[in-house]
């Protein structure tokens, strides 16, 4: 059986790399198996956030996700916290996994030395043993995310199998689904084409936001920064060469589901081509843009999808959390 988890971290203002990159292959991917996919808003807290922003944020990404086309009928759609399962699992893997091979996660090493190691909070640490929660509890077989995960997911197996061999079977190994070349269009900034699309940007003008509206998208299509050698065949799909027009060529294969060579062939001139993939965005954000503001109108709507979604969770991951405490040896509430 095919049973497939994801989370998503509730930042605002999501954006078209987000969007190519993971939403959407939720959506593709929803009926394939059993899916549950979580707003993680318990990872949110490893570092400092605002509450008033969390609660809007956590609500945006759940209704954007609708917006996208999780259907309830396929799967199950609900916040991390709101299954209490995902935390006490979270401490007997904490119990599992060791300090060491904490250490080694690279984000961690990463986020911590931004602020300093001292400062950082000891759930930025066990961060991975949380994610790692949230994917056992439900037995997952199958787990799609991006590139920037694959450590967290290795380490996920390794403390699977370790808890099994120390315990006895109670935790499924799963896999990860990085989506495979093609599919997974790596979107890169429009100003910056080297480096990934991502919030964190200095300019927004590099990152399309997926409730920018056609004139802004057009806008930043067409100050899209394209590669300088412009000869014979200057729309050629060539990411080390030409990054600027390849992500171009990329955004608007993967917005038209066809392959970035094929598309090049059918474009002269930059211009046009930014035209065409402006044109085939707005297209694609389109429905899930009006979609959003039903949902949006209907906040009752939204919360009570979360609140069954969180119903139907509790059961499975409550099943595994049992099994795992048993196994430890953990006595059964009488
Ligand atoms: N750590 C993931 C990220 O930052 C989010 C996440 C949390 C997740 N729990 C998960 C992803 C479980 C997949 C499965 O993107």
């Amino acid at each position: 059986m095919t049973r497939i988890l994801s989370g998503i971290q509730p930042t605002g203002g999501l954006h078209l790399g987000n969007y190519l990159g993971a939403v959407r292959y939720w959506v593709e991917d929803q009926a394939l198996g059993e899916s549950f996919y979580c707003v993680v808003d318990l990872h949110a807290l490893t570092v400092p956030r605002d509450p008033a922003s969390l609660r809007r944020d956590t609500t945006e990404v759940a209704t954007l996700l609708l917006a996208a086309g999780l259907d309830t009928d396929a799967c199950t759609l609900f916040v991390q916290s709101h299954v209490a399962e995902h935390t006490q699992l979270a401490w007997l893997l904490e119990c599992t996994a060791s300090i060491g091979e904490l250490r080694r996660m690279t984000q961690f090493k990463d986020k911590a030395t931004k602020g300093g190691e001292e400062a950082a909070r000891v759930g930025l640490f066990t961060y991975p043993t949380l994610m790692a929660a949230d994917i056992l509890a439900y037995q997952a077989t199958h787990v799609p995310v991006g590139d920037d995960q694959r450590q967290h997911l290795e380490l996920t197996r390794d403390l699977a199998e370790r808890f099994n061999a120390r315990y006895g079977e109670v935790f499924t190994v799963p896999e990860a689904t990085i989506p495979p070349a093609g599919r997974g269009a790596r979107i890169m900034d429009l100003q910056e084409p080297t480096r990934k699309m991502s919030k964190s940007a200095d300019s927004e003008q590099g990152v399309i936001g997926l409730f920018d509206p056609p004139e802004v998208i057009e806008r930043k299509f067409r100050r899209a920064v394209t590669d300088t050698d412009d000869g014979a065949d200057a729309v050629r799909f060539d990411p080390g060469l030409k990054p600027g027009v390849s992500n171009l060529l990329a955004i608007l294969a993967a917005a038209t589901g066809r392959d970035p060579t094929e598309v090049a062939g059918e474009h002269r001139r930059y211009g046009e081509l930014k035209a065409a993939v402006a044109d085939a965005v707005i297209e694609m954000l389109r429905p899930l843009q009006v979609r959003y503001r039903e949902l949006e109108a209907d906040p009752a709507a939204v919360e009570e999808i979360l609140r069954a979604g969180a119903g139907r969770a509790r059961p499975v991951a409550g099943a595994t959390l049992r099994s795992a405490m048993d196994a430890v040896g953990l006595l059964a509430p009488r």
